[in-house]
C-alpha cells in the first residue's frame, strides 16, 4: 500500500533527494514574478525537482517526465501543475462571473471540463479553487474568487474541488485541486495587492476561513500559502495557520505549496535571510517551495546546523510523494500524456457549448427600463466601444492557456450567433483609458486593445456618426481584462472617464442604448444607472462571450445571474457588504442620514446594487414565507417555504435566497447571513413551492472563545430575490 511504498522509497533517498522533492519550478509559460527557473533539465536529472508548473503540451511534459523517470537516480515522477482557473483552452467566465450563476451543478461541470482538458494535455494539478473572500472591489483579484459571501463561497469551493478531482484522483481525467490563497489574501489593506492583513480571530473564523475549510472538507489535495502577513506573521511562515489551524484543527492531510517566491519574499517582510526564512517556512508546515529555491539551496545547511531536523524534511517529502502516489504517477508517470486524448478533448464542441451556456448564466442584468431588452432580431445594431472588437480581452484574467489570438471578439461572436438576421456595425468609440501609460499597464499579458491617438473629439464624432445609422446602440465598455486580476488594484472603480464621455455622447443620439459592461470587479455605476436604460454586466465571459451576449441581448437566453458581491454607489463606501454588523447607532429604517448615527454626510449607506441582485426578462412574485413552526429545537428542524411564481411572459430562472439574523448573541451578529439558496426554473404563469430546512447547524457561529455554537433565542429568517428585497418571519431556537 501507499505507506509501505513510500517508506521503502524514502529509505533509499538521500537528504538532497528529499529536499529536491520540495522544489517546484516553472516551465515558463506564465511568469508572475521577477524570478524564473533555470537549468530545469539538469536539476530534474539530479533529483532536484519535485514539480513543474506552467509547462504545457503533452510533448513538453512527456519530455520532462522522461528525464525524471529515466535519467534521475530514483526515477521519481514529477507532478505537473498549472493555473487552470476558469478553464484550460475552453475558457469559462471568470470565477466571480461563475459565482454569479449561483448554479453549483454548472460550476462543478466547468471545473470537470477544465480538468478533462488540462489532464489531456499532460497536467495533473491545478492552482484552483481560489476561495479568498473579498469585500473590497479595489482589490483586482476579487475577479478570481466567488465574491463577498462566506456561505456562497463555501458551496462554490466544494463544487470546484469535486469538479476537478472527481471520485478518483488517479483517473486520467482528473486534477488535484489546490485551495488558495491560504489565508485572508482577499482582505489586503486598502485593496492593494499583497498588502498586510490584520483581522480578529472572530471575523476570521466566522467570515473568512470557512471557504478554505469547505474546500478541504471536500477533499482538496493541496493548499497554497498567501503572500500577505496575518496579524504580523506572513502566511508562508505562519505556524499557527499552517499547523495549528490547517493540520490540527481541520485535519488536512495533503501538502502545502507556497505562492510564487513567497519564501524569498519573507526576506522583504523582514523575517531574516534566505536560510532563516526557508527554515521557518518549512517548520511552520509548508512542504513545497514555488520557484524561489530557498528550500533547495539552504535546507541541507539548516539540517547540518540543527536549525531544522531531518524529520521535518521527511514529513514534507512524504506528503509530496503521497500526492504523486494518489495521482497514480508511480503506477504510470505518463498516464496523463496521451496525444490522442489531447486532440479529441481540448476545445471540443461540447466544451464550447458548455462555455456558451455558462457565460449566459453568469451575466447579470442590472437595469432594463421599459423592457428595452430583449432586442428584436432585425435592423442594424451599432456595437461601439474599445471592448467591442478585441478577442484577446474576452477570456478574462488568469486564462494563461487560452488561445488569445483565436478567441472571437464580442463583435465577431455576436455576428456568428446572429448570422445575417441583424446587421452589426462597429466603431472603437474611445480609447480604453485617457492615459496611454495606464492603458499599457491595463493590457499586459497578451491582451490588445486598439488605441487611437487622434484628438478625442474627432474619434467621438466618427463614433456618433456610426451610431446614428443604427436602430440600437450596444456600448461595449468597462474594464479590460487586465484591469482586474493579480497586481491590478484600482482606487477609482468606475468606468474610465474617457469611456463615460463616449457613453454620454451615445445617449445624446436619442437611440436606445444598451450598456454591455465588462468588468472583473464591482464597479461604481451611479451615473450609468441614472442615465442608461439597459445595463447587462457580462464580467469576462470566456471563449464564447460574444455568442452568449447575443443569446441574452436577443432573448434566446433569459438572464438569471445574481451579484456575488455588492456594487457600491461610491468607492468611499468600500468595504461595503450586506452581511455587516448593526452597530450601536444604526440608521432608522428608510433614513439615509441621521445626526450621530452610523452613516456618511454625502452618500447613503445603501449599495447601488445589493448582493444577490439581478433582473430577468420575466418577473417573479413571492408569496408570504411560511414556517413549519415558530420554534426550532436543537436537533430538530424547521421548514421555511415560499411560493414563487413567474408573473411575466418569459420562461426564466430565479435564485430564491434565504438569510437569517440572530437577534441576540453573546457577541455581535451580522444583520443578515445567507444560509440557503435554490435556483429554480419557471415557465410563464407557473408557480413552485420552494422549501428550505433549517437546523441548529445553520445557526452556529464561532463565539468569543472560538467555540462553534448556536445560542438559544429569537431569530429572523428572510426570504427573497436578493439580500435587500426580502420578506421576514421570526422563530426561536430553544433547548
Ligand atoms: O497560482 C498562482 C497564484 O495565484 C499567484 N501567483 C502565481 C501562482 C502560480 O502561477
Amino acid at each position: 500500500d501507499m505507506d509501505n511504498f513510500i517508506n521503502e522509497l524514502m529509505q533509499q533517498m538521500t537528504l538532497d533527494e528529499k529536499i529536491g522533492q520540495l522544489n517546484l519550478v516553472t516551465g515558463g509559460d506564465a511568469t508572475t514574478g521577477a524570478a524564473v527557473s533555470t537549468d530545469v533539465e539538469s536539476k530534474i536529472k539530479q533529483g532536484n525537482i519535485g514539480g513543474i508548473f506552467s509547462m504545457t503540451s503533452v510533448a513538453r511534459i512527456r519530455a520532462a517526465q522522461e528525464l525524471a523517470v529515466n535519467h534521475s537516480r530514483l526515477k521519481i515522477p514529477i507532478i505537473f501543475g498549472m493555473d487552470v482557473i476558469h478553464g484550460y483552452k475552453t475558457i469559462f467566465p471568470i470565477p466571480l462571473g461563475l459565482a454569479a450563476s449561483w448554479d453549483m451543478g454548472l460550476i462543478q461541470e466547468t471545473a470537470r471540463i477544465a480538468a478533462t482538458e488540462a489532464s489531456a494535455d499532460g497536467l495533473n494539478w491545478t492552482f484552483s479553487p481560489m476561495v479568498d473572500i473579498s469585500r473590497d472591489a479595489r482589490w483586482g483579484r476579487i475577479s478570481e474568487g466567488s465574491g463577498e459571501d462566506t456561505y456562497l463561497g463555501s458551496r462554490i469551493a466544494e463544487a470546484m474541488v469535486h469538479g476537478y478531482q472527481g471520485k478518483d484522483l488517479a483517473a486520467t481525467n482528473t486534477l488535484m485541486a489546490c485551495v488558495k490563497h491560504f489565508a485572508l489574501y482577499g482582505a489586503a489593506e486598502a485593496g492593494r495587492d499583497y498588502n498586510a492583513t490584520d483581522m480578529s480571530l472572530h471575523r476570521m473564523y466566522n467570515e473568512y476561513l470557512p471557504p478554505y475549510k469547505a474546500a478541504i472538507d471536500a477533499g482538496a489535495g493541496s493548499v497554497m500559502t498567501s503572500f500577505n502577513d496575518i496579524n504580523g506573521v506572513p502566511a508562508t511562515a505562519n505556524k499557527w495557520l499552517m499547523t495549528d489551524v490547517l493540520r490540527n484543527q481541520w485535519g488536512f492531510d495533503g501538502f502545502v505549496v507556497t505562492d510564487y517566491t513567497a519564501v524569498n519574499e519573507l526576506i522583504d517582510h523582514g523575517l531574516g535571510d534566505l536560510q532563516e526564512v526557508s527554515a521557518r517556512s518549512l517548520k511552520a508546515g509548508v512542504e513545497m517551495d514555488m520557484v524561489g529555491e530557498g528550500f533547495l539551496t539552504t535546507l541541507k545547511k539548516s539540517v547540518e546546523e540543527g536549525k531544522v531536523s531531518e524529520a521535518d524534511i521527511d514529513r514534507a517529502c512524504r506528503l509530496v510523494l503521497e500526492a504523486k502516489y494518489k495521482l497514480g504517477l508511480f503506477d504510470d508517470p505518463f498516464r496523463y500524456c496521451d496525444e490522442q486524448r489531447a486532440k479529441e478533448e481540448i476545445g471540443n464542441p461540447a466544451h464550447l457549448a458548455k462555455a456558451r451556456e455558462a457565460a449566459g448564466k453568469s451575466f447579470v442584468l442590472l437595469k432594463n427600463e421599459d423592457q428595452l431588452l430583449p432586442l428584436k432580431k432585425h435592423g442594424t445594431v451599432a456595437v461601439i466601444g474599445p471592448l467591442a472588437n478585441t478577442g484577446s480581452n474576452m477570456p478574462g484574467t488568469w486564462s494563461v492557456s487560452a488561445d488569445l489570438e483565436r478567441t472571437p471578439s464580442l463583435l465577431e461572436g455576436m455576428q456568428s450567433a446572429l448570422g445575417n438576421q441583424v446587421k452589426l456595425i462597429h466603431h472603437l468609440g474611445s480609447n480604453l483609458l485617457d492615459d496611454a501609460a495606464y492603458q499599457e499597464r491595463a493590457t499586459l499579458f497578451g491582451r490588445t486593445i486598439p488605441r487611437d491617438e487622434r484628438p478625442e473629439a474627432e474619434i467621438l464624432a466618427e463614433a456618433v456618426e456610426v451610431a446614428r445609422q443604427a436602430d440600437v446602440i450596444v456600448a461595449a465598455l468597462g474594464e479590460s481584462s487586465e484591469m482586474s486580476g493579480e497586481s491590478s488594484s484600482r482606487t477609482d472603480i468606475g468606468i474610465p472617464a474617457v469611456q463615460q464621455r463616449l457613453l454620454a455622447e451615445l445617449l445624446k443620439t436619442g437611440k436606445p442604448v444598451v450598456l454591455v459592461l465588462f468588468t472583473g470587479r464591482p464597479l461604481t455605476l451611479t451615473w450609468e444607472d441614472k442615465h442608461v436604460p439597459a445595463i447587462l454586466n457580462v464580467w469576462f465571459g470566456g471563449t464564447e462571450t460574444g455568442k452568449a451576449v447575443a443569446d441574452v441581448l436577443f432573448g434566446d437566453v433569459n438572464p438569471s445571474g445574481k451579484l456575488p458581491a455588492t456594487f457600491p454607489q461610491h468607492v468611499g463606501q468600500v468595504p461595503l457588504y450586506y452581511s455587516h454588523k448593526n452597530t450601536g447607532r444604526p440608521l432608522a429604517d428608510g433614513q439615509w442620514f441621521q445626526k450621530f448615527r452610523s452613516n456618511y454626510l454625502d452618500v447613503s449607506n445603501d449599495p447601488l446594487y445589493p448582493f444577490g441582485y439581478g433582473l430577468s426578462y420575466t418577473t417573479f412574485a413571492y408569496g408570504e414565507p411560511v414556517l413549519s413552526a415558530d420554534t426550532l429545537l436543537r436537533n430538530g428542524n424547521l421548514q421555511v417555504s415560499v411560493e414563487v411564481s413567474n408573473t411575466g411572459s418569459y420562461a426564466g430562472e430565479e435564485v430564491v435566497q434565504l438569510y437569517i439574523r440572530d437577534l441576540v448573541g453573546s457577541v455581535t451578529r451580522p444583520v443578515k447571513e445567507l444560509k440557503g439558496f435554490q435556483k429554480i426554473q419557471l415557465a410563464p404563469g407557473q408557480s413552485q413551492q420552494v422549501a428550505f430546512d433549517l437546523t441548529e447547524e445553520d445557526l452556529k457561529f464561532y463565539n468569543a472563545d472560538l467555540e462553534h455554537v448556536a445560542e438559544t433565542g429569537e431569530f429572523i429568517v428572510f426570504v427573497g430575490t436578493n439580500s435587500r428585497d426580502v420578506q421576514e418571519k421570526r422563530f426561536y431556537l430553544k433547548d
